[in-house]
């Protein structure tokens, strides 16, 4: 069973997870070929799914969905009635719109869905100053993605012909899902930008940005273009990028969400099998 095992993780908390799917597959006997597909250049051009039996696509979730480019992706692709499966890092908040909107992509590809995950991780804006599922993922997070990795293997084999329960209901269209997408822009009142002088201008910054966004001379990202993954902020050798102090927008989106900090804690890796 050879699995396309594809990831998108601007600041690696996925390809974590996707790396132990990937050692827990090979211990069922699959065959799987971790893909990277968060430089852009790797998104030029669609994956040939014809080497494969089986995809497994591991994203964030970027307001409540995968993220803008991993869907734009998706549509490029050709399933050609072959099995998949989907999980998600999420940083604590809303994630199950993600379920049934990646399926729908998956499905409009040509894919047939046969089980759905999803993983707490650091939230990404913890490095602007949240708290939330920090220390995430851990080793309670990793049995669940060897539980994960083994049923999901026998759903692609054909010996488990199953499909996945419901996922939790939702109620909300893409078009709100656009503007939740919009809101990120007020909690980050600025975009990732070089604040600091000490810069040696190495280039990495636009070099791993995923979308093309950011601009090494100017020190400062498209607005049209970024997704506010913050993996500039993150790779940044000197330290030199930065977003504004956001410790005060988590009180408050914790309060939007009707959690405290301690609920948020409570949440577990969870499979949709
Ligand atoms: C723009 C943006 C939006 C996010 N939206 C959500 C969200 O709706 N719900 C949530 O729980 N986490 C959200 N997160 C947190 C990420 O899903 C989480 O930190 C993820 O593990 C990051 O994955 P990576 O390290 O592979 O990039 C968001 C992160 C970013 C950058």
């Amino acid at each position: 069973m050879k699995i396309a095992l594809v990831f998108f993780s601007p600041t690696g908390s996925t390809a974590l997870v996707a790396e132990h799917i990937r050692d827990y597959l090979l211990d069922c006997r699959a065959v799987p070929t971790l893909i990277d597909i968060t430089p852009m250049a790797y998104r030029g051009e669609s994956l040939d799914m014809a080497p494969y039996d089986a995809l497994i696509l591991g994203v964030p979730v970027h307001s409540w969905r995968a993220p803008r480019v991993v869907r734009n992706w998706i549509s490029g692709l050709c399933g050609d009635g072959k099995p998949c499966s989907t999980f998600f890092t999420y940083g604590g908040f809303q994630i199950h719109p993600a379920h049934h909107s990646t399926r729908t992509l998956l499905e409009n590809a040509g894919f047939r869905l046969v089980s759905s995950a999803e993983f707490p991780a650091s939230h990404t804006f913890n490095l602007g100053g949240w708290k939330a599922m920090e220390n995430r993922p851990d080793e309670s997070d990793f049995a669940v993605a060897k539980e994960y990795a083994e049923k999901t293997s026998c759903r692609f084999s054909g010996e488990d012909r199953n499909l996945p329960g419901p996922f939790e209901p939702t109620t909300h269209t893409e078009a709100f899902l656009d503007e939740i997408e919009m809101f990120r822009f007020r909690i980050l009142s600025s975009l990732p930008a070089r604040k600091a002088k000490s810069c040696s201008l190495c280039g990495i910054c636009q070099e791993i940005c995923p979308t093309g966004a950011f601009d090494a001379q100017r020190g400062a990202a498209s607005a049209d273009m970024c997704i506010a993954c913050l993996g500039c902020l993150l790779r940044c050798p000197e330290q030199a990028i930065t977003i504004p102090d956001l410790s005060e927008s988590f009180a408050f989106k914790l309060k939007a969400e009707g959690m405290t900090i301690d609920q948020m804690q409570t949440k577990e890796s969870r499979i949709y099998f």
